[in-house]
Formats: structure tokens, sequence, C-alpha cells
């Protein structure tokens, strides 16, 4: 009896570990090689806080998006909840990324976009995370996360 308890635990975390790469791995692309790496810590963290905050509203699919024009980042200041997507997407000839400030695995590192291609990033983490672009250091923007 006992046994057959524990094998149903080990199977239950391990479909956790499983499900959670698949996700970091889809939301991450092919630009990260570290993604599964991060996913075991990172389910475990968000799981607490999530869950506390969420009951009142259930707005399941909410993305913001920031549109990089005329070398700078629209809006600067992007504000959104814990879990949700931000969407980057290159409007100019020249390429641009998004790198965060403070390097983190909780923080966005994009790669160099070309003119209408997009870098989505999902933040699991609350704080204000600022960011500018790699070949342009000028271009600020920040994203604040409830
Ligand atoms: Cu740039």
């Amino acid at each position: 009896m006992k046994t057959k308890n524990l094998v149903i635990i080990v199977v239950a975390v391990l479909l956790v570990v499983i499900g959670g790469a698949f996700v970091l791995a889809a939301n991450s692309g092919n630009s990260e090689k570290m993604s599964s790496d991060e996913s075991s810590s990172s389910t475990s963290k968000s799981d607490d806080s999530a869950a506390s905050t969420s009951n009142s509203n259930n707005n399941a699919v909410s993305a913001a998006t920031v549109n990089i024009k005329d070398y700078a980042f629209g809006p600067m200041q992007t504000k959104i909840k814990v879990g949700e997507t931000v969407t980057f997407t290159n409007m100019d000839d020249v390429h641009h990324n998004v790198i965060a400030d403070k390097e983190s695995a909780d923080a966005p590192n994009g790669p160099l976009l070309a003119k209408g291609e997009s870098y989505k990033f999902t933040f699991t983490k609350a704080g204000s995370f600022a960011y500018h672009c790699g070949p342009h250091p000028y271009m600020h923007g920040t994203v604040v996360v409830e």
C-alpha cells in the first residue's frame, strides 16, 4: 500500500517537472540553451505567489506588447502581473534586441531582431525589470511585474 502511494507521488512530480520544461522551452524558443536548467527551480518558485493572488480575476490570457520603433521602446514602461508575457516587436530597419540591465534567469535576454521579428518573454517574478538594446544602450525600457 505505501509503496504504491510513493510511486504515484514520484510519477506526479516527474510529470510536473517535464511539463514545466516544455513550457519554458516553448517560451524561450531556440535562443537559449540553458532552459532545462532553469525549469526545475522556477516552477517551484512561482507556484506559491500565483496561487494566493489570482483568485479574484481569472484573466487567463493577458499579454503586453512593446514596439521597437525609431530607436525607442514604446511604451517605455509596461505594467503586467506575474506570469504574463510581453511581446517585443521590432519595427525598425536596423536590428534591435531586449537585454535586461541586470542579468538574471528571470529577466529578458533576447536575440537580435530583424524588422518584423518578435521576442516573447514571460515574467515569473515580481519586480521592476529595466532593459536596454544591446547595440544601442541608450534605448531604455522597464517592465514592472506586480
Ligand atoms: Cu537597438
